[in-house]
């Protein structure tokens, strides 16, 4: 049997995407970042980033519709949450309107809407696929989910598709949250990840800072950034110019390093406690090799396999890992009952569909 066609959309920061997906191969995956009008701000600037949504969707949409070469859809999905209210409502209407009124994209028909969670979408970037249809992989479950990006970082163990629980999370910001305000404490601009990573990578370890942290006696999972980076906010001003500008490097990589330590060391610990099958790992900043690399360690030290997004455009927003989380919805019946009704939910969880339904 042929595997649905979904057109779907993602709003939900600042990246304005839409792809369209058949089961889970990606057929097309559009993304347009919105970098360099966030760039002055230092960080996202919801009004903005709202009228860049607007601006652009049609075009994003048609685009991927386009590129895909499909001109019938069997569902359109979008995130519902979590992420900017402002920026989610863009993406929902859009979709709605596709799902309503399909003659704008040529479809006779009315097209069944699936709501997705953003993080879902992390998850399932692992299982996307190129057209030729590799990677073959599937999940063993219970599976550890890691989701580390802008917005969150979290532990989740998978109990089946859709099945969620939520056992670790940051208490106060995230981690690329913390490396985007690293950045702008070294002067370097928005976003912090990526800039990091360079000036890390030709640091020497050997005369790096040491930041202690946070948490380091607990026995929960949750994570913990915002004394990191207050501790490094400290260090900074403690530096002479001349210190701070011949040790960039060195700085760089002693935050990343304490960052990055957290999170295999947390990992670690959620293996121990729930004894997963295999790892999942999503999330703008697992873009970051040195990240990749430690979690591969991790899940050696552990004899687990562990699965990254197969493809650079997958790691951060896009709108295929949305499609790709669409589809096993779409295999469970799990449609918006009341297209009007359809809200964005800036705070979304991933196990709050099964709380709504279980408060039902
Ligand atoms: O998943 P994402 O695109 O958006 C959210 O859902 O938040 O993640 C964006 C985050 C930013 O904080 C950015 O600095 C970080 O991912 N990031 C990186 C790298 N590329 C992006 N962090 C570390 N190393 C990178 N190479
Ligand atoms: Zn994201």
């Amino acid at each position: 049997m042929d595997k649905p066609i979904i057109l779907s959309i993602d709003t939900s920061c600042d990246e304005t995407s839409a792809a369209v997906t058949s089961g889970r191969l990606v057929l097309s995956n559009v993304i347009s970042s919105q970098i360099s009008i966030h760039q002055k701000y230092g960080g996202v600037y919801p009004a903005l980033a709202k009228r860049a949504h607007q601006e652009r969707i049609d075009y994003v949409v048609q685009k991927a519709i386009q590129n895909a070469k499909k001109n019938r859809f069997d569902a359109v999905a979008v995130t519902q949450g979590p992420g900017l209210a402002i920026a989610l409502e863009v993406g929902i209407k859009k979709a709605k309107q596709i799902s309503e009124n399909p003659l704008a994209i040529r479809e006779n028909h009315r097209l069944p809407l699936i709501a997705v969670n953003h993080l879902e979408g992390h998850i399932y970037s692992c299982l996307a696929q190129s057209v030729g249809g590799l990677p073959k992989r599937e999940i063993i479950f219970p599976a550890l989910c890691l989701v580390v990006s802008g917005g969150h970082t979290e532990l989740v163990l998978m109990k089946n598709h859709g099945e969620y629980q939520l056992i670790g999370e940051t208490l106060d910001d995230a981690c690329g949250e913390a490396l985007d305000k690293a950045a702008i404490i070294l002067k370097l601009g928005y976003p912090g990840g990526p800039v990091i990573e360079k000036l890390a990578s030709k640091g020497e370890a050997l005369r790096s800072y040491i930041l202690s942290q946070p948490l380091k006696d607990k026995k929960n999972l949750n994570f913990s950034y915002s004394g990191l980076k207050t501790q490094f906010l400290y260090l900074i001003q403690s530096l002479s110019q001349k210190e701070f500008s011949q040790n960039l490097q060195n700085l760089a990589l002693s935050f990343q390093t304490a960052c990055f330590e957290q999170i295999t060391r947390k990992t670690s610990q959620a293996i121990r406690v729930y004894q997963p099958k295999m790892i999942l790992c999503g999330g703008g900043v697992i873009s970051n090799k040195t990240l990749r690399k430690l979690l591969r360690q991790t899940a050696k030290n552990n004899n687990l396999p562990v699965f990254f997004p197969p493809k650079k455009n997958l790691i951060t927003d896009n709108a295929a890992m949305i499609g790709v989380a669409a589809y096993y919805k779409y295999l469970r019946g799990e449609f918006v009952k009341n297209i009007d009704l359809l809200d964005r939910e800036p705070r979304m969880t991933l196990d709050s569909h099964k709380l709504q339904a279980d408060s039902r």
